[in-house]
């Protein structure tokens, strides 16, 4: 029997998810999404839209009603309404998961309870536990808001002690953590995902570079030695172990200075790090969280060709309509997620730059720099 797919977020992911969905009409006979802005992205490619808010009640409870099986492509739903749904629809991950992983300090909290090392940190409630805390880890550090914070707008690095007020203050009324600073040597990741019957796969590590908190490229496979690969393959084995609920995870991590892995943080979603995949592996990302949450066999998650996944970022420079971005060169793969209006620094599409026989990670960042130029979002008019 064919079911009804309900997605919290109808963005970029939701839309990927939608696509893949679509590629499965023996289990997928519909998608519904909840989204806030009209035309959302997922909307465009034929799924029927809810226009609410990820949180709104009313909404999730609409959405359960007319699914069978509930997913999301962003954090910030309201798990506790998500769980009182969970009698008419399957969830997955599970609102518990959801719960102690929205929240950047449950989440951080659960994991070192569980012996998966993360950086130091702890419960901020008062200005005074700043200041301990800043006593404890010195200068930098993370201030960082424990919900709703994404492409690093929840994040703020206090190097000394005059920017402490200032931090405090830019936060307002928000529950908070701190953090240590971690100086790592990279940043990596690990698509990892458990079917509904408990199967695991993990997709190889990648290496993930951020500019300005927003992941700009990342490089499928990471340039790193096989000890690496092998103690970050570990660890997110280790996660999935101790985290309930079936689906794909993006697991951020950060290599350490002397070769250690600590987790960044988690996302209980296909995940920005992942996207090479739509072209790099057998099965997409997409693809196997759909895999994962019927219950079916997880898809090969061997990378077959090396890629290089690029951003394209709003140009900081403006905000509104846009000339259409096209490109046409062999191996590189365009993907627009519908999106009319450019913001600086909104995530408006990404290319897959894949190599083909025998091209090197050197050469394809070289061609990386070569299309950059032409990636980059103008003004209409
Ligand atoms: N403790 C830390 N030490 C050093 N860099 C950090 C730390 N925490 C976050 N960062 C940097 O900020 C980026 C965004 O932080 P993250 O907590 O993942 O926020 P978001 O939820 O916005 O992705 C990370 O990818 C990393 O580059
Ligand atoms: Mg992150």
């Amino acid at each position: 029997m064919t079911k009804v797919l309900g997605i919290i977020g109808g963005g970029q992911l939701g839309m990927m998810i939608a696509e893949s969905a679509k590629n499965m009409p023996e289990y997928i006979s519909k998608i519904i999404v909840i989204d806030p802005t009209e035309n959302c992205p997922a909307s465009q490619v034929g799924a029927e839209q809810i226009i609410a808010d990820f949180k709104d009640k009313k909404a999730i409870i609409d959405l359960a009603e007319k699914s069978d099986i509930i997913t999301y492509e962003i954090e910030s739903g309201d798990s506790d309404v998500l769980k009182s749904v969970e009698k008419n629809a399957e969830i997955n991950p599970s609102p518990d998961t959801l719960k102690i992983i929205q929240d950047k300090y449950l989440q951080k909290t659960f994991l070192s309870e569980n012996n998966i090392s993360v950086p130091d940190f702890i419960k901020i409630e008062s200005f005074e536990d700043v200041k301990e805390g800043l006593r404890r880890f010195g200068y930098p550090a993370l201030l960082k808001a424990r919900r709703d914070a994404y492409d690093g707008r929840g994040n703020f690095k206090i190097n000394s002690e005059e920017e402490v007020q200032k931090a405090f203050d830019y936060f307002k009324g928000q529950k908070l953590l701190l953090e240590k600073f971690v100086p790592f040597k990279m940043e990596v990741s690990v698509i990892a995902s458990r079917n509904t019957k408990g199967q695991i796969k993990a997709y190889p590590l990648v290496e993930n570079i951020h500019e300005e908190n927003i992941l700009r490229q990342t490089i499928a496979p990471a340039r790193v030695s096989k000890e690496v690969i092998e103690k970050a393959e570990n660890i997110a084995n280790n996660t999935m172990e101790v985290l309930k609920g079936a689906g794909v995870f993006g697991i951020e991590m950060f290599v350490t200075k002397d070769d250690n892995i600590v987790i960044n943080e988690i996302a209980p979603r296909v995940h920005n790090s992942g996207h090479h995949t739509l072209q790099s592996s057998k099965t997409s990302q997409f693809e196997q969280h759909l895999r994962a949450i019927l219950g079916l066999e997880l898809g090969e998650t061997t990378l077959i060709r090396p890629t290089i996944m690029y951003n394209i970022l709003g140009s900081k420079s403006f905000n509104g309509k846009y000339i259409p971005i096209t490109i046409s060169e062999s191996d590189v793969y365009l993907k627009m997620y519908g999106k009319e209006i450019s913001k600086p620094s909104r995530k408006l599409g990404h290319v897959n730059i894949v190599s083909n026989e025998n091209e090197t990670i050197d050469e394809l960042l070289k061609k990386v720099e070569s299309i950059k130029d032409k990636v980059i979002t103008k003004p209409i008019e």
